[in-house]
């Protein structure tokens, strides 16, 4: 049996039947940016997620990156988020000059561990300090050096003092960081909170969407998201007026008016075609993300007989989309090969902890430093989910990995 990591092509069979005559209309309109596609998108899916406002834009980094910036933060700012993530999460908050700082994992969620953020700003600021009072000098911990990794010291003024700004945790997999802790620590600290929802569409923190807890929640429509499009594209919600507006014009080069520059921005707009394939798909969503759980669920099942296999824990009032499928095992490299010659795709999210990639050599970190993440990415393997997967499939990778883990 053949099982690809993502399948994409069955779930646009379900759903070509409308895609193709939405592309055919934009292309008989000439309508590709901007229009009823993007702004029809942008209320579905701001009533999606449960907030009054939505900003389409082109990618998940540029919503990161414009809702930073949109919040205010930029050089002599620290940000605060997991190593355990895609590097966008990080590379949108040095793109605005800010420094990305890291606090480790809670190891049964593999999501930021709101203990480790009081520890950090505890360490930083002081005891039941806020984030006016007492600062250690920037030479102290190794995220304070002023160099900035894109751009040299272009954006970090020689000896500027840097400060704790803002907070973004990132729902990993699919599962809601423990936000109650977080924004608590945030608003004692005087925190901007920003949610890294790229893997996270229509997942639940104790009846609220993800996304919808922060000042701003980021999406991510890459292809093989929960909710992706035929191509980049990316969205913030926001309760804020504010908020969405500034996002709208740093979209579309700082402009609320065509012409007429309030500041310079960025040509992140997310495009109609792509916005016409989301509408499409969003109406679909809860359907999918429904037989993600129901698949997560018979894996658990078969696989948590499996001695040494870890199987993924939804935590008490969240409810888990499993944009990813992961489990942790101690030969996981010798397991991914097994699987590949059994012709079972599998993925690794992530296989080397942020503070230990070349691009941030400079910064100081090293083994060590964020344990829990340090054990998490030697073990992880994602395994093939999607919403169309079988249960035969299902069954046939958990039969190899029984196969592989009783010979060990
Ligand atoms: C956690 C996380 N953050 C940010 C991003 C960036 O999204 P995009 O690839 O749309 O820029 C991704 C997407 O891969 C992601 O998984």
């Amino acid at each position: 049996m053949n099982i690809p990591f993502l399948d994409l092509k069955t779930q646009f069979r379900e759903i070509e039947h409308e895609v193709l005559p939405m592309v055919k209309e934009a292309m008989e309109n000439a309508a590709f940016i901007g229009g009823p596609q993007v702004s029809g998108f942008e209320t579905e899916f701001a009533a999606f997620c449960e907030s009054k406002y939505c900003a389409g834009v082109n990618s998940g980094t540029d919503a990161i990156r414009f809702a930073l910036m949109a919040a205010g933060v930029g050089p002599g700012d620290e940000v605060i988020t997991v190593p355990h993530t895609f590097i966008a999460t990080t590379e949108a908050i040095s793109q605005v000059g800010a420094r990305p700082v890291f606090v480790d994992i809670d190891p049964k969620t593999y999501n930021m561990d709101p203990k480790k953020l009081e520890e950090y700003l505890t360490r930083r600021l002081g005891v039941g300090s806020t984030s006016t009072q007492k600062q250690e000098p920037s030479t102290q911990h190794p995220a304070h050096s002023t160099r900035h990794p894109a751009s040299g010291t272009q954006h970090q003024e020689p000896g500027l003092q840097q400060q704790p700004k803002a907070v973004l945790p990132v729902h990993i997999y699919g599962q809601p960081a423990d936000m109650d802790p977080i924004l608590e620590i945030a608003k004692k600290n005087n925190l901007v909170v920003i949610e890294d929802a790229c893997q996270a569409h229509g997942s639940l923190y104790k009846g609220r969407k993800a996304g919808s807890m922060g000042l701003v929640g980021c999406f991510s429509f890459y292809p093989g998201k929960n909710l992706g499009a035929y191509g980049e594209g990316g969205a913030v919600v926001t309760q804020s007026e504010e908020i969405a507006s500034k996002i709208r014009m740093i979209r579309d080069h700082g402009q609320a008016k065509k012409y007429y520059h309030d500041l310079e921005g960025y040509n992140g707009r997310l495009d109609a075609i792509q916005a016409g394939v989301l509408r499409i798909k969003l109406k679909r969503l809860a359907n999918w993300n429904e037989s993600r759980r129901r698949n997560a669920q018979y894996y658990n099942e078969l696989l948590s007989q499996i001695k040494g296999v870890t199987v993924p824990r939804e935590m008490d009032g969240c409810r888990h989309v499993y944009h990813l499928y992961v489990i942790l095992v101690d030969d996981r490299d010798g397991l991914q090969k097994y699987l590949n010659e059994k012709g079972v795709g599998t993925g690794l999210h992530y296989p080397v902890p942020l503070h230990l990639q070349k691009a941030y050599a400079d910064r100081g970190y090293k083994e060590g430093d964020f344990p829990v993440t340090e054990s998490v990415a030697k073990r992880l393997l994602s395994l093939p989910m999607f919403p169309e997967l079988t249960k035969a499939q299902i069954e046939y990778v958990a039969q190899n990995i029984r196969d592989f883990m009783s010979k060990k």
